[in-house]
């Protein structure tokens, strides 16, 4: 893998508050943000990550995820679409979720268990990526980071308090250890 590792955005830059731009040059300069984020989503044992995550105003994704069969995949989506199904066939997975961008806590958030995301490989190619079990949540958690959504936007007032609560006081205790040297 070619790819750089870049830092991971954190909950407050203001990158992954706003919806991304879509990406209109399928080039090798894609390729190679691709890669970096492939590089870094590795580095940072995520099984997903957006481009806005580092930085990037674009609407890509990267995945590495098993789905309900315990089978990995693992692929990168350009200018996703997410589609569910219709409200009354829907199943929903109560399961724990959490974000390289609020590291540290989880929290239980129920979604579709099931989803497909319709986009482009970075040659344009168009793609069909369908995801059961945890690679349903994370199709759904990655092309929400490009509407500039987090999953604790998705929680509770109460749930989401805790959880910042939490990253806050994780953050506090690892500034020691940020410091240069
Ligand atoms: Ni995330």
């Amino acid at each position: 893998m070619s790819g750089q590792v870049r830092p991971i955005t954190l909950v407050g830059t203001p990158v992954l508050h706003r919806p991304c731009r879509p990406v209109e040059d399928f080039d090798a300069a894609l390729k190679d943000l691709v890669d970096d984020m492939l590089a870094s989503m590795y580095e940072a044992e995520g099984v997903g990550l957006a481009a806005n995550q580092i930085g990037v105003d674009l609407r890509v994704f990267v995945y590495d995820c098993p789905d309900e069969d315990g089978e990995r995949r693992r692929g990168a989506v350009v200018n996703p679409v997410l589609e569910l199904l219709a409200l009354e066939n829907r199943r929903l997975d109560d399961g724990d979720e959490g974000c390289l961008s609020v590291p540290g806590p989880h929290a239980r958030l129920a979604r579709p268990d099931r989803a497909t995301v319709h986009g482009y490989d970075v040659r344009g190619t168009a793609i069909t990526v369908e995801g059961t079990g945890l690679l349903a949540r994370c199709l759904q958690h990655e092309t929400d980071h490009l509407e500039g959504r987090l999953y604790i936007d998705r929680l509770s007032a109460r749930a989401r308090k805790k959880v910042l609560k939490e990253y806050e006081s994780l953050q506090a205790e690892a500034e020691p250890d940020a410091l240069p040297g």
